[in-house]
């Protein structure tokens, strides 16, 4: 099956990340979600990015203006998915939420369309399980910021098929992105190593041992990280590393994926970093 068209669920930092590397590989995208002022921001967001890229002469005027005609928004999930070859989705990472959208997906779409989850690390088989086509389900995971990250996990549920699979990797291919094959578990491969690594280093800053300034020059200049684990925490937003290292804890039964107390707290506070002005930085400024 080729796939054309794409319907993206979710406008959040990844869902327009990832319909903007679409639209600029050449697909025709529909973001969808919830509210109208999610797809207006997702939209912004995707705008603004293409104007940076013009100003720094890395695209033309008229490229950029051919990737937004690609895009379009609605909060309507019927008219993103009907006509949709392949639906990516990057909704919250609550699994009862997931399989309620799954469910509805799989009555509105036609039958070859395929269903990609970007989920951070929950279970392929799971989503699938709520539909009657769980052989055209996968995992197909991004990493933020989605146009410049050149990673895409891609995850075989129980029941994916070789052919989806083999879809998905020519997908990724056409969106210049690589592709690397992991087994369905919590936080798939590089999560699982980067989501305690950034816990650890709440656990360094809630014990006093270094400053957040520190810790990430630390991890930049001895470890030639492109940015600190605090930064990137900021950049992921806490909310969803607080929610990925949840389920490590639950699924994996061990404690050294406790999330730090203090990564918890500032989620209450609604510290989430960049997406909120505040994290382990102030972004309002
Ligand atoms: N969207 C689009 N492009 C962006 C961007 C964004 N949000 N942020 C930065 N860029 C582009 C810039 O325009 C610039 O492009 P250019 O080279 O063509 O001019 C390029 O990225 C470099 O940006 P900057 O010079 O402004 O800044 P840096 O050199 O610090 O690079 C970075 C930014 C690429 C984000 C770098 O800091 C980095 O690699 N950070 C680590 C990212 C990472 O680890 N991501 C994985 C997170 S985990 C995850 O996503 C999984 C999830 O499930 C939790």
């Amino acid at each position: 099956m080729e796939i054309k068209k794409i319907c993206v669920l979710g406008a959040g930092i990844m869902g327009a990340g990832i319909a903007q590397t679409a639209a600029q590989a050449g697909f025709e995208v529909t973001i969808r979600d919830m509210e109208d002022r999610f797809v207006e921001n997702g939209i912004t967001g995707i705008r603004s990015n293409l104007a940076r890229a013009v100003s720094k002469g890395k695209m033309d005027q008229v490229a950029a203006e051919g990737v937004m005609d690609r895009i379009t928004g609605t909060t309507d999930l019927v008219m993103a998915a009907q006509d949709a070859d392949l639906v990516i989705e990057a909704i919250i990472e609550i699994m009862d939420i997931k399989k309620q959208v799954y469910q509805e997906l799989d009555n509105i779409c036609k039958k070859e369309t395929l269903f990609a989850s970007n989920t951070s690390g929950l279970s392929i088989t799971e989503m699938a399980s709520v539909t009657k086509r769980p052989e055209k389900v996968i995992g197909m995971h991004f990493f933020n910021p989605v146009p410049v990250m050149r990673l895409v996990e891609l995850i075989r549920g129980f029941a994916t098929s070789d052919d989806t699979l083999n879809i998905a990797k020519d997908f990724v291919e056409k969106i210049k992105k690589t592709a690397i094959e992991v087994k369905e578990a919590p936080g798939f491969a590089v999560n699982r190593i980067l989501c305690p690594m950034i816990n650890e280093a709440i656990f360094v800053l809630a014990e006093g041992i270094a400053t957040a300034e520190d810790i990430d020059n630390g991890m930049t200049l001895g470890a030639n990280h492109p940015i600190g684990p605090l930064a990137l925490a900021d950049m992921v937003g806490l909310d969803t590393i607080l929610l990925v290292l949840e389920g490590f804890h639950r699924e994996l039964g061990e404690d050294k994926y406790r999330p730090a107390p203090l990564l918890r707290k500032m989620v209450r506070a609604g510290y989430l970093g960049r997406k909120s002005g505040k994290g382990f930085y102030d972004h309002t400024k």
